[in-house]
């Protein structure tokens, strides 16, 4: 775990974009479905705003406002979709995460797919997906997202904070959603999902590392480790493909790197044994 003084630890990981030939294909179906009635300015104009919401505008990420324009919505598809592709799937690979495929993964706030896609992807493509998000938009995107990806799932609207019963053999992944959530729904996805690995379910949280999006984290991260689990913070050395690297520079917002935090549950320590 990543003390405030320690760097992100930089695990040696072979790359995803050109570990799975899909990948790439998706990006190019990405870039035909979304560039065919914007333009390259007007995603970059959008993306500019997103970035900045996602930093500075807490306020309009709790509202759902990153998602209210048809730019935004094409910006995060098109960019940061795939970027949170990329960085699922190093952290998979770090956490042995798919060493035993998991059956079913359901992804809360599955946004357009892409964290379940990745830890299906790494995990040898069998394990089906159930997306769910509170945007309805994102249904039809995250669908799209898994057959283009040629994997098994569907995604479905939904509140994140209320999790469906699980079958055994299903892993959760929350990418990027916990602190969207109001503290109140974090608590209720929290004591679910704890309550989910103490049962044997898998569990992993992706956040940013920005300390100030999750002022929660140490405390949640006890948490986790009480349980038996993990919390680390990584750094992946990236080579982005031509189409992130173009948005990437147009936006000013310099990617040479991938770092995330997570939190990661495989077999929570069950009290009493
Ligand atoms: C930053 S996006 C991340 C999407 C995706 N997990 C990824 O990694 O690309 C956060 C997503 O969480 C969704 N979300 C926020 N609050 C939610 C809730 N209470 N229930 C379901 N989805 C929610 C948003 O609609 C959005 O799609």
């Amino acid at each position: 775990m990543h003390t405030g003084l320690a760097p992100p630890v930089t695990p040696h990981t072979s790359n995803p974009a050109s570990q799975f030939p899909q990948f790439a294909e998706w990006l190019s179906a990405l870039e035909a479905r979304h560039l065919a009635d914007l333009r390259i300015p007007e995603v970059t104009r959008a993306l500019r705003a997103l970035s900045s919401a996602y930093v500075e505008r807490r306020d309009a990420v709790a509202r759902g406002a990153t998602l209210d324009s048809a730019g935004k919505r094409a910006a995060f598809a098109l960019f940061y979709a795939p970027l949170h592709f990329l960085t699922t799937a190093h952290v998979v690979q770090a956490l042995g995460a798919a060493d035993e495929p998991p059956a079913r993964i359901l992804d809360i706030g599955c946004g357009t797919g892409a964290a379940g896609a990745a830890w299906a992807l790494a995990a040898g493509g069998a394990p089906a997906i159930t997306g769910i998000d509170r945007h309805p938009w994102t249904v039809g995107e995250a669908t799209w997202t898994y057959r283009q990806l040629g994997l098994h799932g569907r995604a479905k609207q939904g509140d994140a904070t209320r999790l469906p019963t699980l079958r055994q053999g299903t892993a959760v992944v929350a990418a990027y959603l916990l602190n969207e959530l109001t503290a109140e729904g974090r608590a209720r996805v929290e004591t679910a999902l704890f309550a989910a690995a103490a049962e044997g379910t898998r569990v992993l949280v992706l956040e940013p590392i920005a300390r100030g999006v999750a002022p929660w984290w140490d405390t949640t991260a006890a948490r986790v480790r009480a349980l038996g689990g993990r919390a680390d913070e990584w750094r992946f050395d990236v080579e982005l493909p031509p189409m992130l690297r173009l948005f990437d520079k147009a936006a000013g917002l310099h990617h040479d790197e991938l770092t995330v935090r997570t939190l990661y549950i495989s077999r929570a320590i069950l009290p009493g044994l």
